[in-house]
């Protein structure tokens, strides 16, 4: 709420860095925030941990909404994936088209369909009527078309104005929403793929490059532009893990409560394997906290 996108993200990656750091793994991380010669911290092969124990490969996400963050606005996260080494695509920082789902119609939807052809898959998975169905869609121009052909459909639309990993997460959790439509990060997508593998849900993805030099860069780094990458393809692991924090709140999470003490904190951690899924709300005393970084 103070209006400076780069600060926020600056304090998000800080945090998160040092305590990933106090953790026993040789971690690396494969979604970060840029490249080495682009981000201070928290960059693309960073490595992390203590260097003892076992190899994982990390995606972060410190600030899934940095403009929201600036402006209070709902919906912003705090988000980071956590599987065995060799297990998360190496994204390309470029667009992904994507259609996610959750448990119920996880099989029945095709990225190569028509988003139309899609609903109707959805109606029939859950046993409801296109009109009874959420859309989720990012709010940008180019979903122009998508939004006029999902109206025409009958069913509702959720215009997000930023944060298509919540979105994703949307369609597999209680909160109303049935699918996901459109074009975000490509990251992102892995992200939201680590988060539907743990709730069962399912992500289907091109990569949507918006010009040449982006083409060139993806066909060079290996990806075939025109294939669909699965949930398993974003994370090929069965055992991955997932964690949330709501900066502000949104519909999954609540947003970070300032009290007299310090802050309240809501969480999402979830693991694949086992299922689980836990919500943690901490209560954090800044005093203390402080007093105890300084003596640790
Ligand atoms: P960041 O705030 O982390 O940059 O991302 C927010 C986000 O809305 C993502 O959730 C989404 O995938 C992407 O940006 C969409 O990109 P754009 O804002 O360029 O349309």
């Amino acid at each position: 709420g103070k209006n400076d996108k780069i600060a926020a993200d600056q304090t998000v990656v800080d945090e998160m860095r040092q305590q990933l750091n106090e953790i026993n793994m040789k971690g690396k991380v494969v979604i970060g925030e840029g490249e080495l010669d682009e981000a201070p911290m928290l960059y693309i092969n960073e490595k992390l941990g203590t260097r003892k124990g076992d190899e994982f490969d990390i995606a972060v996400d410190p600030l899934e909404g940095t403009n929201f963050t600036a402006k209070n606005l709902p919906n912003a996260l705090s988000v980071l994936a956590v599987t065995r080494r060799g297990n998360l695509l190496h994204a390309p920082d470029i667009y992904m088209e994507k259609i996610a789902v959750g448990p119920e119609s996880k099989g029945s939807v095709s990225i190569e369909k028509s988003p139309t052809e899609n609903l109707d898959a959805i109606a029939t998975a859950t046993g409801r009527g296109i009109r009874d169905l959420t859309a989720v869609i990012l709010d940008r121009d180019r979903h122009t078309d998508l939004i006029e052909e999902v109206r025409e459909s009958g069913a509702r639309i959720r215009l997000i104005p930023d944060g298509d990993v919540a979105g994703a997460i949307a369609t597999a959790t209680s909160d109303g929403a049935d699918v996901l439509f459109g074009i975000g990060g490509t990251p992102e997508g892995v992200i939201s793929a680590a988060a539907l593998k743990c709730l069962g849900g399912e992500i289907q993805g091109k990569l949507w490059p918006r010009n040449g030099s982006e083409r060139k860069a993806a066909i060079d780094s290996g990806f075939d532009l025109d294939r669909v990458l699965h949930t398993d393809d974003l994370v090929r692991s069965e055992d991955v893990f997932f964690a949330a924090t709501g900066i502000t709140d949104g519909e999954l999470l609540r947003g970070i409560r300032f009290t007299a003490e310090g802050a309240i904190s809501d969480s999402l951690v979830m693991r694949s394997k086992s299922g689980t899924v836990r919500r943690i709300e901490a209560t954090h005393n800044i005093s203390k906290l402080s007093e105890f970084a300084s003596v640790d």
